[in-house]
């Protein structure tokens, strides 16, 4: 027998409490969405068939379906190929949700796992143990709970004096007494898709919320004596949802503790933990030291023996071994091995720095190519330019790039050297080995191995 179970992840949500016009599940923790976390989760699940006695459990990824509902249609976008969706057209609550998407789903699946979209600290450990557990005890209902410290927002178990679950009661339906439980409702469920559609056909909209509370299916369940079980957690952070921006803070620094202990682990030294920001992509290789104030996001690569900070903020890059980047910002860009960087350079998306580079203070380089060996020292603008192997600009060079409504692109062949204060306008070309005076404004191409000075610059003389 194949026991198939589907997953269901509510994110239909208006995310009142967020007080935003992004729906909560699109709002951002650790450079990526809070919902992709719960997906992740749900996939890893998919990826591990589970054994039980009566067969083998099967959960495919085939078989997630996101409930969508306001700015669903970005995250159809966003997933499309990937889930099923099904629309809550409007939001009357999590039952509410779940019944509408019972509707849609295709196929006989025996279970179904109910995850709420908006928990990032979710792992698939928790939604594997619950299934694991609610398989094991053949129930109809299973509850993963956690006794909260902090219970705020949270449904509150109610058992009954035996110890089994009787309900769950909302914050905003509670008494006092019910208030002062511990242990609270995770949102994360696993039922027998029978009795789920059961219990949703008879719970109503008696509450304070007048919604359809997903949450009273699972009194109408014990009242009818099918068998429901609460499964306490060892992950207390399942107990913070994400309902309020102090709740997304929260979870960000959780997520940052536990990514920083991480890479500290596999060989990087954090001076400051509690003043570093690790994005959960990012990969940093073994003795690279990370300085404080230092943000490092997106899926930013970095090697070893590099040394980052103090106050450098480093997005989507590729960074190599040996790489010096103190108080600089490195955007959607390629740095390879030894190279220095900054104080207070900018490097902007699209520039590829050569190997053993020095891109000096107050350097700004943007969309461009610098090749091996080559120097940028000081007070520099390079945008949409080719540099090529041992080049030197001098302090000050601008590149000339835009003449109001286009941008053109400088060309400078290897070991050309950059005057001081040159002004190159763009579309230009540098040939081979060639020299500008120091506060040359070129503005026509220069062959090889000539020397060009004044305003406009003229070629005064062949080199060697
Ligand atoms: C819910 C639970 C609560 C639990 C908590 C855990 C209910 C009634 N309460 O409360 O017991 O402790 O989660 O985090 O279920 N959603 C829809 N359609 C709707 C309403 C909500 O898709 O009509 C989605 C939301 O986008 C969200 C999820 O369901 O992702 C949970 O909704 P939310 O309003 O955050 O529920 P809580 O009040 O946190
Ligand atoms: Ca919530």
């Amino acid at each position: 027998m194949k026991n198939n179970t589907a997953t269901l992840i509510l994110a239909a949500g208006k995310s009142t409490r967020m007080k935003s016009e992004t729906i909560k599940v699109l709002h951002k923790v650790s450079g990526k969405y809070i919902i992709s976390f719960v997906l992740k989760a749900a996939e890893a699940v998919c990826a591990k068939a589970v054994p039980v006695k009566a067969g083998i459990h099967q959960n495919k990824i085939s078989d997630i379906y996101l409930v969508i509902g306001h700015q669903g249609g970005i995250l159809k976008e966003l997933y499309k190929g990937r889930y099923n969706f099904v629309e809550q057209k409007q939001q009357f609550g999590t039952g509410h949700a779940v019944e509408a998407a019972l509707k849609k789903i295709k196929g006989n699946f025996e279970n179904i796992v109910v995850l709420n979209g908006d928990m990032p600290l979710i792992e698939d450990k928790d939604i594997k143990d619950l299934l694991d557990y609610h398989i094991k005890n053949n129930s109809d209902a299973t509850v993963l709970t956690v006794d909260a410290e902090d219970k705020t927002d949270f449904g509150r178990i109610v058992r009954s004096a035996s110890g089994k679950i009787e309900k769950i009661v909302e914050v905003k339906d509670a008494n006092f007494q019910e208030l002062e439980i511990k242990e609270v409702n995770s949102g994360i469920y696993c039922f027998k898709l029978k009795a789920l559609k059961l219990a949703l056909s008879k719970v109503g909209f008696e509450n304070r919320q007048k919604e359809k509370y997903l949450t009273d299916t699972i009194s109408y369940l014990v009242k009818n004596d099918f068998s429901v079980d609460a499964y306490v957690s060892e992950n207390k952070n399942l107990a913070i949802g994400i309902n309020t921006r102090v709740d997304l803070a929260k979870v960000a620094s959780i997520i940052n503790v536990k990514k920083l202990e991480e890479v500290m682990l596999d060989g990087v030294t954090i001076i400051d933990p509690a003043n570093t920001y690790i994005h959960d992509d990012v990969k940093i290789g073994s003795d690279t030291v990370v300085n404080p104030f230092t943000i490092i996001e997106g899926k930013t690569v970095i090697g070893k023996n590099c040394m980052i900070g103090p106050f450098s903020r480093i997005n989507s890059s590729v960074i190599g071994n040996q790489v010096y980047a103190e108080n600089s910002i490195i955007l959607e860009s390629e740095v390879k091995d030894k190279v220095t960087i900054g104080p207070f350079a900018y490097l902007r998306p699209g520039s590829v720095i050569g190997s053993n580079v020095k891109i000096g203070d107050f350097v700004e380089i943007k969309k461009s190519s610098i090749g091996n060996n080559s120097k940028v020292p000081h007070l520099s603008y390079i945008g949409d330019s080719v540099v090529g192997e041992k080049v030197n600009i001098g302090a000050g060079v601008i590149t000339c790039n835009y003449d109001g409504s286009e941008k053109h692109k400088t060309i400078i062949a290897d070991n050309c050297f950059i005057g001081a204060n040159s002004n190159l306008v763009a579309p230009l070309k540098i040939g081979k080995g060639s020299k500008t005076g120091a506060g040359s404004v070129v503005t026509k191409d220069i062959p090889e191995k000539t020397l060009a000075v004044g305003i406009p610059a003229r070629a005064i003389k062949k080199l060697k």
